[in-house]
């Protein structure tokens, strides 16, 4: 009965493909790509780095992300109630979707606190607060911020509350209503920031740094680094894709959607780079600014060109539309998984995970004042869970999808969920999909793992 068409009939989901592009895209475009892709791009060498991390994008993130949407699709359920579904029976592949929801609050616990800082940041900007060009002065300034544990809380908490709020409203008028609304507007930012970016003088050795490649600075655990970016950035590997494909419609095109929402990440991706590149460049600053880049850096560059503080503005409004649709997307794995397969209603479940997240966050949001001293493996809590989840529990969650999809689903069901029963327009490439899924993407997560954890 669980499976019958009542049930699925009444089941939340996206409707419209505008609505699908948005939702999935906004999962994707994030702090990843306009607070970590620029940081690790520019401390590992800029051009050397992207080709990695372009590599890693085809060969292992677009097989997960095809893998992960078409399972979804086909079980219309969370992610671990899907993998309890399509699996043989008593094999534990729904571990899979239980990895998912750990990784979903990991992740949540330290986004939400750089997303806090994201939205306290715009109205810094608004009140000029940010707007000086002394590095030393806007280093203060973000660290009287991080330190103050009041303020970190308060923000981090804030932001869970409008993330939460709109996953009350639900699938298509909650995420799918917001996405379809922010994301055009995200572009249009973006675009207006980098041509600003791309006129200033001494532009272009920004533009050099990112696309001349020096592979000198690649070692296996920067090529790690960046293949766990490529999981973080695809929103793979955890379950939400999952999550997201079983609100998509039977008649979406999975490989296109894949295909498509990786292209505007990517371009997205190079914008940001392009936006911020340059202006660091321009203005003298060294591009391995790290994590605070977003935060020291680029108010300082921006308080140096004229109408700085608009840009300022518009800039920290970009990216908490981006961090928004993230964010949705991650609590909504959790979230799914309670209210489906625990039978809450969504509001409990959405209650339940922000009290959880608002606790197992607070660690990340103190991480600079409280509980500083709060370490493991000599990394805070912010920087644990941040590399836990990149570089350990997404690809060994990628590791699992393909090997499920490829060898226990096997090619049958995999040709029969991608066309949903219908017609394969291409077959020369449906094998040579199958082929990476089955072999090349599993095998080089964890080689790339093995390497570069060091065990191997
Ligand atoms: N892809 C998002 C970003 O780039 C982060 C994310 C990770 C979202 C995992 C969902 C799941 O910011």
């Amino acid at each position: 009965a669980k499976d019958g068409p009542v049930a699925q009939a009444a089941r939340d989901g996206f409707t419209s493909s505008f609505g699908v592009l948005a939702a999935t895209l906004g999962s994707a475009v994030g702090l990843g790509n306009i607070w970590k892709f620029p940081y690790l791009t520019g401390a590992n060498g800029g051009a050397g780095f992207l080709l990695v991390y372009l590599i890693a994008t085809l060969l292992v993130a677009l097989p997960v992300m095809i893998s992960e949407i078409m399972l979804g699709r086909r079980a219309k359920a969370d992610a671990v109630t899907t993998l309890v579904r399509l699996a043989p029976a008593r094999q534990p592949w729904w571990l899979i979707g239980a990895f998912g929801v750990v990784a979903a609050f990991l992740i949540l616990a330290f986004y939400s606190e750089v997303a806090a800082w994201v939205f306290a940041y715009i109205f810094k900007a608004i009140a000029g607060d940010i707007l000086t060009t002394d590095p030393a002065q806007a280093s203060k300034s973000f660290a009287s911020l991080v330190t103050d544990p009041i303020a970190s809380l308060a923000w981090q908490w804030a932001v869970l509350a409008l993330i939460g709020g709109i996953l009350l409203m639900g699938v298509a008028k909650g995420i799918e209503a917001v996405t379809k609304r922010l994301m055009p507007l995200l572009f249009l930012l973006l675009i207006v920031i980098g041509a600003r970016s791309l006129t200033l003088p001494g532009a272009s050795a920004g533009l050099e740094f990112l696309f001349a490649p020096d592979f000198s600075r690649i070692t296996p655990a920067v090529v790690l680094t960046a293949m766990g970016l490529a999981f973080f950035k695809l929103s793979i590997g955890m379950g939400t894709m999952m999550t997201y494909g079983s609100y998509f419609r039977a008649d979406e095109n999975v490989p296109a959607t894949a295909l498509r929402v990786m292209s505007a990440d990517l371009f997205v991706s190079m914008l940001a780079g392009i936006a911020i590149f340059p202006a660091v460049f321009a203005f003298g600053f060294k591009p391995e600014a790290g994590p605070s880049l977003l935060f020291i850096t680029i108010p300082a560059v921006f308080a140096n060109m004229p109408f700085g503080q608009l840009f300022l503005v518009l800039f920290f409004v970009l990216a908490a539309i981006a961090a928004t649709g993230a964010m949705l997307s991650i609590l909504e794995v959790p979230v799914s998984v309670m209210s489906e397969r625990l039978g809450w209603s969504r509001k409990k479940a959405v209650l339940v995970n922000l009290l959880l997240l608002a606790a197992i966050g607070s660690t990340c949001a103190l991480s600079n004042s409280l509980a500083a001293d709060m370490q493991l493996f000599g990394l805070n809590a912010f920087d644990l869970f941040d590399y836990v989840s990149s570089n350990i529990l997404m690809p060994v969650g990628g590791i699992g999808l393909t090997v499920f999809v490829a060898w226990v689903w096997g090619r049958p069901r995999f040709e029969e969920a991608l066309s949903n029963g219908g017609r394969i327009a291409n077959r020369a490439l449906l094998d040579v999909l199958f082929f990476i899924t089955r072999w090349v993407t599993p095998l080089l997560i964890l080689a790339v793992m093995l390497k570069g954890l060091g065990v191997w």
